[in-house]
């Protein structure tokens, strides 16, 4: 029996939501999302809520609204203009804060910049940064002028920002000259060339933030500085249209290719605006803390829309949590009185790890609430985080999305359900999802597909050029009117759901969604790589991280100093997070009769569970051969 935990008297009695009749009033999805999105600033009324049209739904017909426009023209009040929206620290301690007025004029003023340029509606405008003010500033002007962003997140290598712009046809891209991590300023605008110089970009915007040495080339890359420094203080805001594109999110899936995700704008904006306020609970004198990275989507939907539409106050902090010392995500929460954290499982297991002696030293009482999102949260690290970060006394909630989904699915409102460590409870209202297994709806107490069975406003609309994909990735398994999430889940005798991580070929490496098939595709890139394999295992922090199969080119030999340049490789092409674990060299990989490589059985092999039936695979003897080698590494 799970323990449970009831939020505490005095949490309840202030809650912002403690009516639960939500629950059953959701049930009535066009009627109870309607309502919430009188909550925004519409220049024109919808004139329907809801069009279904399976697998393809739109919302709020005809409705005008600018993103832009809500997360700041209608704060710019006498009562409301002077309220800070964000506190930035940049790694290094410089501290830098934005009152919504202020962002106002930084918004407005690089709406006119990026017109000046050439970015007109509809163009689509990439962005590689880390976070500083100006990625926000960057993704609201784009919203201002129409012209949907792709934010790229800066970790990523050059190839994979090459790929994105080339499948977005995108034209102009958004970058800074450096950042620092961990004490260091990385080189960014040359990965950023090395993307860009091999595609036909018109524009690029420089940030200077590393002040290292970059090459700038002329007509092409301008400082964002110079052009701010020459921009009008105002910029009328585009009529969009609430089915109009607001951003593009490249997701991993299960082919090689990171697909586009794409969400429009006014039932985007009414489904962060309700779950910022009632999952977080959010009050006018809270300060806010999501620890993400706004080049995801947490960063997206509770970085920038969520917490300027609500007219919160953010802190935003640059770096790495370790940075000088394991203290300083405790000394941001003394110091600017957080009083609601957000972050993710991975980084309460790496807490957990450097220990409890970091977070003594400082006060952490102003916190009242506590989130997690990105990958399933173990009751241990679900119980330390109450303990030790929320002393006792902060509901945790637990949240459930994806990038698709846009908003939080899953995820208790903390003044009315009690929390079981481990569980993220139940649907937000308005959301309906079920439990499915091949022959329908399944019962308490059994593993299934988690589906989403109704619409939902912040719902993706499509995947950029790719019709075929999202028809067949989402909306095939169980028809066009049950989306699959591609999660497997369970719910217990309480209708709690606890979520069972991705299904098939889709690993969550700390909160990060990777394709196996991406990292195959950058081993075999690899001239000495004829054929890869890549399986999760479990890992102690990080939830998930891949394991390699690898066969190599007759007459090659393998090698740590080979293993270390294809890690290096995969690393390259992907990102650090897609480095595998450990490589394992094979001159075979277990293959069906048709060819096909048995992952199944390649992972079990690599997490030591039975490895079932293998009957039909053409050369079984491989199984024996690799299980002999994986034991002689263990
Ligand atoms: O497997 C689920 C996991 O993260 C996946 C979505 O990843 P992404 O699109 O990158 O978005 C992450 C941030 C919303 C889901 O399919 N996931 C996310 N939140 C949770 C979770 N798994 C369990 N519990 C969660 N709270």
């Amino acid at each position: 029996m799970a323990e449970i935990i009831l939020p505490p008297k005095d949490f309840k009695k202030k809650a912002v939501i403690q009516d639960e009749t939500f629950y059953e009033q959701g049930q009535d999805i066009e009627t109870f999302w309607a309502e919430r999105a009188k909550m925004l600033k519409w220049d024109q009324k919808w004139d329907q809520v809801l069009m279904r049209d399976p697998p393809y739904y739109k919302w709020f017909l005809n409705g005008k609204i600018n993103a832009s426009v809500n997360c700041l023209d209608r704060w710019i009040t006498p009562g409301d203009k002077d309220k800070i929206a964000y506190i930035w620290e940049g790694e290094m301690g410089e501290v830098r804060k934005y009152t919504y007025e202020e962002l106002y004029t930084e918004v407005n003023k690089f709406s006119n910049v990026l017109k000046n340029l050439g970015v007109k509606k509809g163009d689509i405008v990439s962005i590689y940064m880390p976070v500083i003010p100006e990625l926000p500033i960057a993704m609201l002007a784009c919203a201002r002028i129409g012209a949907p962003h792709s934010v790229v997140f800066a970790g990523f290598s050059a190839e994979s920002l090459r790929d994105r712009m080339e499948d977005a046809e995108s034209k102009f891209l958004i970058t800074v000259d450096g950042y620092y991590r961990r004490g260091k300023v990385l080189k960014h605008k040359q990965k950023s060339d090395e993307a860009v110089d091999k595609l036909d970009v018109s524009k690029v915007v420089v940030v200077k933030r590393g002040g290292n040495d970059i090459t700038m080339v002329p007509n092409r890359d301008y400082w964002w500085h110079d052009l701010m420094a020459e921009a009008d203080e105002y910029c009328t805001p585009e009529e969009i249209d609430s089915e109009d594109l607001l951003f593009l999110m490249y997701t991993s899936g299960t082919t090689g290719k990171p697909k586009g995700v794409m969400h429009s704008t006014g039932g985007y904006l009414t489904g962060v605006l309700t779950t910022m306020k009632w999952v977080f609970d959010l009050r006018d004198d809270d300060i806010y803390w999501c620890t993400a990275d706004i080049g995801w989507i947490t960063g997206h939907s509770y970085m920038v829309y969520g917490p300027l539409v609500a007219h919160s106050t953010s802190i935003l902090y640059e770096g790495s949590p370790d940075y000088p010392s394991p203290a300083r995500w405790w000394e941001i929460i003394e110091k600017y009185k957080v009083t609601i954290l957000y972050t993710a499982p991975t980084a309460i297991r790496m807490f957990m790890r450097w220990g409890a002696q970091w977070l003594e030293k400082h006060n952490l009482k102003s916190l009242r609430l506590l989130g997690s999102v990105g990958e399933p949260i173990n009751p241990e690290a679900w119980l330390w985080y109450y303990r030790h970060v929320g002393n006792n006394a902060c509901p945790i909630v637990d949240t459930w999305w994806m990038t698709e989904t846009g908003m939080q699915m899953i995820t208790p409102l903390p003044g009315i359900l009690p929390l079981k460590p481990g569980s993220a409870t139940r649907p937000f209202p308005g959301v309906a999802v079920e439990i499915r297994g091949p022959s329908g709806a399944l019962p308490p107490g059994e593993k299934g597909d988690l589906v989403i069975t109704q619409p939902w406003p912040s719902m993706l609309r499509g995947l950029y050029k790719a019709p075929e994909k999202y028809k067949e990735e989402y909306w095939g398994k169980y028809g066009p009117e049950a989306f699959f999430t591609g999660d497997g889940a369970i719910m217990d005798q309480d209708n709690y759901l606890w979520l069972l991580g991705r299904i098939g070929d889709v690993l969550n490496v700390a909160g990060h969604r990777l394709g196996t098939a991406e990292v195959e595709s950058a081993l075999v890139d690899y001239p000495l790589v004829t054929e890869a394999a890549v399986v999760g295992i479990p890992d102690e922090i990080k939830g998930q991280v891949p394991f390699a199969y690898v066969s190599l080119a007759a007459g090659v030999e393998p090698s740590d100093d080979l293993k270390d340049k294809l890690m290096k490789h995969v690393s390259k092409i992907i990102g650090p997070t897609a480095r595998p674990k450990d490589i394992l060299f094979s001159d075979d990989l277990p293959k069906t009769r048709s060819g096909k490589i048995m992952r199944r059985v390649l992972r079990n092999l690599a997490t030591k569970e039975e490895i079932g039936d293998i009957t039909t695979l053409s050369n079984p003897e491989i199984v024996q051969v690799i299980r002999e080698r994986l034991d002689k590494k263990a």
